[in-house]
């Protein structure tokens, strides 16, 4: 399921960034181009992922949290807990992407749109991770027609090619922890969809974590503190801290915000 740049209706853009100009020439342009004065911070950012993306296939996940590592109040409420440079980061990352995947929760409280409007660049494809199909067909993702769709759901609870509004169902095979994220990750890449952004939320982006099925994870820190509501990052537990994860990371201000991006590859 190569992207096809014709099939899909564009979906209506919001106001882009100052820098989108800059933007696109990073997206469009040649690794080895030099670089403009003014696109020093955007090629800081983004020239290691666009290279990553060269290289292979590649799967990188986002959350956005506060300071005491929430990404949403207890009744799901998210919108909008980073600032706009995290915003607009999002859509980036996403036109980076074949393929943008979210789990059910997301959907479900959120409703989003998951398509490029911030910034310059193509829709990726939408997955969405729902095992046991608690979506009923009415959410945007399935009605807009804005990017092409894929549903992932229990193998025993879907049929190949069944469709969903404009989304096909997709059947994995259940695993006694879920769906295999690292399985999730070689049928995308057998419809030519290899580099992954996962968007959330907390359950799939740590499902993805603990089976190793992530390149990069990039936080970003709010600087807020909820006190109460979901957590971000959930692994099973450690007894001592020489069992945790220790990536190389490296950080960089989006507006009042600080981005944490963690390499598992380096
Ligand atoms: N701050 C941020 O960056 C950010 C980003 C996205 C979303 N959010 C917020 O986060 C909340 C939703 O996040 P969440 O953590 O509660 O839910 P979520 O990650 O969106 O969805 C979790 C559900 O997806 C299904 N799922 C995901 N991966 C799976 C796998 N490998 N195998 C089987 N099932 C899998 C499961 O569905 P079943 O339960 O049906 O088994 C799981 O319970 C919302 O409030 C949203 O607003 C925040």
């Amino acid at each position: 399921m190569r992207r096809d740049p014709v099939t899909p209706p564009a979906p209506a853009r919001e106001p882009l960034a100052a820098d989108d100009a800059q933007w696109r020439a990073l997206l469009e342009g040649r690794p080895d181009a030099p670089v403009p004065d003014d696109a020093r911070d955007l090629h800081a950012l983004y020239a290691p992922l666009l290279a990553a993306r060269r290289a292979g296939p590649f799967a990188v996940a986002h959350l956005a949290q506060s300071l005491d590592g929430r990404i949403a109040t207890a009744s799901g409420c998210s919108r909008w807990l980073s600032g706009e440079a995290d915003l607009v980061h999002t859509h980036r990352m996403r036109a980076l992407a074949d393929a943008v995947l979210v789990g059910v929760g997301t959907v479900l409280h959120d409703d989003p749109q998951l398509t490029v409007r911030r910034c310059s660049g193509r829709s990726p494809v939408r997955v969405v991770v729902d095992p046991d199909r608690r979506l009923a067909g009415h959410e945007r993702v399935f009605r807009d027609g804005a990017a092409p769709t894929l549903v992932l759901a229990a193998a025993d609870r879907c049929r190949a090619g069944e469709a969903l509004g404009h989304a096909e169902l997709v059947p994995v095979e259940r695993t006694d922890s879920g769906l295999d994220p690292r399985e999730i990750r070689a049928l995308l890449e057998r419809r030519g969809l290899s580099t992954l952004f996962v968007e959330g939320g907390g359950v799939t982006v740590s499902r993805f974590l603990a089976a190793g099925a992530l390149d990069r994870l990039q936080i970003t820190v709010v600087p807020m503190i909820l006190g109460s509501g979901r957590p971000s990052i959930r692994l099973p537990e450690v007894t001592d801290l020489h069992g945790c994860l220790r990536p190389r990371t490296r950080r960089l201000a989006l507006g009042d915000d600080l981005l944490v991006e963690c390499d598992f590859r380096a």
